[in-house]
């Protein structure tokens, strides 16, 4: 399960892997935690077609395991490659697995959520926003409050500086900018089915 949305969007976000109702559809966030996300969105405006969503693995763990070291490696050139194809302003990283792979950092999302981490994926200057995972905060009431907070400055963080900006990619700490893998297709996006 690839991913879907608006493959020009500033905002681009990324889940853990597809539970069962993903799996079946194809679809990413398309169960409980979906229908949470498009009410966030509802809340900055925004549409589930308006952004684009994909997760960590592209195929569902057995019994919604948490993803295996293994399984995020396999996983891993394919999402940058989505990143560096959809090139947004911001990823939007739901929950541990998503943040701690894209930022290269071991700290959990409990410390990093709503902090914009400006980063370079690939060749894309972008910023992180880390944010708790939507399903997690399903049955998580301060969770879930915290979670509307962090999304109503998602807005702000798309205003955030880019390009010329001062902060040099060179200032973040190396072990924080995943390396760009060799991608293990080379054609257009078309021909991944991206869009
Ligand atoms: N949880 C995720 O992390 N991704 C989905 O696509 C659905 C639920």
């Amino acid at each position: 399960m690839f991913g879907e949305g608006d493959p020009h969007s500033d905002l681009m976000f990324v889940g853990e892997a597809p539970g069962y109702h993903e799996d079946q559809q194809g679809r990413p966030f398309v169960g409980q935690a979906g229908k949470l996300l498009e009410q966030l969105l509802g809340t900055i405006g925004l549409t589930r077609e308006q952004v684009y969503i994909a997760n960590v693995l592209k195929s569902r763990p057995p019994d919604n395991r948490d993803p295996r070291p293994d399984e995020i490696e396999a996983c891993r050139p394919y999402l940058l490659r989505q990143v560096e194809l959809i090139a947004p302003r911001v990823v939007c990283t739901l929950g541990n697995f998503a943040t701690k792979l894209l930022s290269g950092a071991q700290t959990g999302i409990t410390r990093v959520h709503g902090s914009p981490q400006r980063t370079s994926i690939g060749t894309r200057e972008l910023y992180l926003y880390p944010i708790f995972h939507p399903a997690a905060a399903l049955y998580t009431p301060a969770m879930l409050d915290t979670l509307k907070q962090d999304f109503l400055r998602l807005p702000e963080v798309l205003g955030l500086p880019l390009g010329a900006d001062p902060v040099a990619v060179d200032d973040v700490a190396p072990a924080a900018r995943p390396v760009m893998p060799q991608p293990p297709f080379g054609g257009p996006a078309e021909q991944l089915g991206l869009f």
